[in-house]
């Protein structure tokens, strides 16, 4: 475990040791009294979600808070991140209480208030975090104040040209997110990020060893006093 700034850095051969590194991560703030998991969609905790559920973990007793999902799809569609979670982990392993924002509530302040009111009423006490190419955690890309709270997103191009795999056409791919904020993200007790692959790779750099910047909303986590970054080889290639 090599310490780089504040953050603890686990580098791992595989997204399935990094799915066990991830886990072990999960039992031990469930050891220590996490009551609330703020979750995470993407390919990256996929292989963390497959642990949890083949495990003897028991979530009943335990809240999940998402932390984004599209503006305009309903809960049912297969690419909506309530969808996902259902499938990934949900299903298999359920919690009392499980949030997602409401994509399918179009009035914005709404219901992004709703969802203020959820993490403020569930403080979470470990979050995890993909993180995207162009350092974005959740869906608050570069820019985006490090206060913000939950808020809706106008996703950039890049961000619809990465996620326009998982649609049978880019022009399905939702527009807009509802996402928590970096503000609200940073509300977390402990943090548990995690990348994989040469894509990411600058991504991590600028996150863990650049500035702390509006220009990579990652690099805020410097910030943060409890921090677990999980990477294969591949992302931890421009760390220096
Ligand atoms: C989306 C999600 C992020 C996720 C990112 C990376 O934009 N909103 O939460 O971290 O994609 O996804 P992947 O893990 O598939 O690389």
């Amino acid at each position: 475990m090599k310490q780089l700034t504040n953050m603890n850095v686990q580098i791992v051969s595989d997204k399935l040791a990094g799915g066990q590194a991830g886990f072990n991560v999960f039992q031990q703030a469930i050891a220590n009294g996490a009551k609330v998991l703020g979750l995470a969609t993407g390919s990256t905790p996929v292989t963390i979600y497959e642990q949890l559920v083949a495990s003897d973990l028991d979530f009943s007793q335990l809240t999940s808070v998402n932390l984004d999902e599209y503006v305009g799809l309903n809960a049912d569609h297969p690419q909506s991140y309530h969808y996902f979670m259902q499938h990934h982990l949900f299903n298999q392993k359920p919690f009392a209480n499980s949030y997602v924002p409401d994509g399918s509530n179009l009035d914005a302040t709404a219901a992004t208030h709703e969802y203020d009111q959820i993490i403020a009423e569930n403080p979470i006490d470990l979050q995890l975090l993909g993180l995207g190419q162009n350092g974005h955690i959740g869906f608050n890309e570069p820019g985006t104040d490090p206060k913000s709270t939950t808020h809706k997103v106008a996703l950039t191009s890049s961000t619809i040209a990465a996620n326009a795999r998982f649609f049978d056409d880019a022009d399905e791919v939702p527009r807009y997110a509802y996402s928590m904020g970096i503000g609200s993200i940073l509300q977390a007790k402990q943090i548990l990020i995690v990348a994989y692959g040469e894509a990411k790779a600058a991504a991590v750099a600028a996150m863990i060893q650049g500035p702390v910047t509006p220009d990579v909303p990652a690099s805020y986590l410097q910030t943060h006093p409890n921090v677990h970054v999980i990477l294969d080889e591949a992302a931890a290639s421009q760390l220096h």
